[in-house]
């Protein structure tokens, strides 16, 4: 099937025929789509967010709780959903909003892994590691404190996000809270927002605490189903993705077997997708269909990629 051979690209337009315009993408991604098979293949395969309505909302209130006024009374964001919702994603997303100047140490947002960290010291320990901090495995917690908090201050933080925070539960109960005592104590002595994101386990560890629930907004990335919302989250797939005949992937049947076959998962619909789309510069046909995506589990040819541009 080669519907739309490699010649369509504006680089081999002969010179006479004026560029293609790729209209069904966005501007930024028109020039992707002129660019040869090796160069797309690596953009699809790479980081690209939409900024779907959760992800929309979670960057307002960041924003909100970023550029207040330091108070005292801070408060943060709790950002819950399933593995694969796309927390990590949103928490870069905000990170990257907010760029450590090149020409002062300021770094405006730390942000952290709670992966396995039972204790407050190590929780210290990861903020001093984030900033390049002394980390000295006989520091004391409150040795560790005082120099994780006076880091922050130094850096003027405006922000701490901590992933994966549902790992406050693999502590027995006292560890637990004694964990939760310690991020509303960074947020009253700093008065720093924390933007925290987790599983639903964590929306269960804050709300036994009472201070936590009340000063932690709520966000929750979907599981997503079929309807108007996941129709516009492909609607803008398609309109990213440097393919350059349109994909209609907003339509009852593609969204039926994505979330048929995915549960709903972002992380899997977005593997799919990612797939097929490759297939479709490698077979030619530059635009997904309902077959390619009941064809997309499988891992595309690497061998395959690796000469996607033999013929140019
Ligand atoms: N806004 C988005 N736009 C496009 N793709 C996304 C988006 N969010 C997530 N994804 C896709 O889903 C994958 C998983 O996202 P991410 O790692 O952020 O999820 P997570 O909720 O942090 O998962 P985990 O619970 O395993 O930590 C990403 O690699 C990306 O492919
Ligand atoms: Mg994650």
């Amino acid at each position: 099937m080669n519907h739309m051979p490699n010649d369509a690209s504006n680089e081999s337009s002969p010179s006479n025929e004026a560029p293609q315009i790729f209209e069904h993408l966005v501007p930024r991604a028109r020039e992707a789509a002129a660019q040869n098979g090796t160069t797309r293949i690596e953009i699809i395969r790479g980081d690209w967010v939409i900024r779907h309505a959760a992800v929309a909302q979670g960057l307002n209130v960041a924003r909100w709780l970023l550029e207040g006024p330091r108070r005292t009374r801070t408060t943060g964001l709790l950002v819950t959903g399933p593995v694969g919702a796309g927390k990590t994603t949103l928490a870069n997303l905000i990170k990257r909003s907010y760029p450590a100047s090149a020409d002062s140490d300021d770094e405006p947002i730390v942000m952290i892994c709670m992966t396995g960290a039972r204790h407050m010291r190590t929780v210290y320990g990861r903020i001093l590691e984030a900033l390049n901090g002394p980390v000295k495995a006989t520091h004391h917690t409150a040795d560790r404190e005082m120099a994780a908090l006076r880091l922050l201050r130094a850096v003027k933080c405006r922000g701490l996000i901590v992933d994966e925070v549902q790992d406050v539960l693999a502590g027995n109960v006292n560890e637990q809270r004694r964990t939760l005592d310690g991020l509303k104590y960074i947020m009253n002595e700093v008065q720093l927002p924390i933007i925290a994101m987790g599983t639903e386990g964590a929306a269960e560890a804050f709300r036994s605490d009472k201070h936590m629930d009340k000063r932690f907004d709520r966000l929750v990335l979907p599981t997503w189903s079929v309807g108007p919302e996941l129709a516009a989250l492909l609607t803008s797939v398609a309109r990213i993705l440097p393919l350059r005949r349109p994909s209609h992937l907003a339509t009852k049947d593609i969204m039926e077997l994505l979330v048929d076959e995915t549960d709903g998962s972002l992380h899997d619909m977005m593997t799919l997708v990612r797939h097929a789309a490759v297939e479709a510069i490698l077979s030619g046909s530059e635009c997904i269909t309902l077959g390619d995506l009941q064809a997309a589990r499988a891992i595309p040819n690497m061998e395959a990629i690796d000469h996607v541009d033999d013929d140019l």
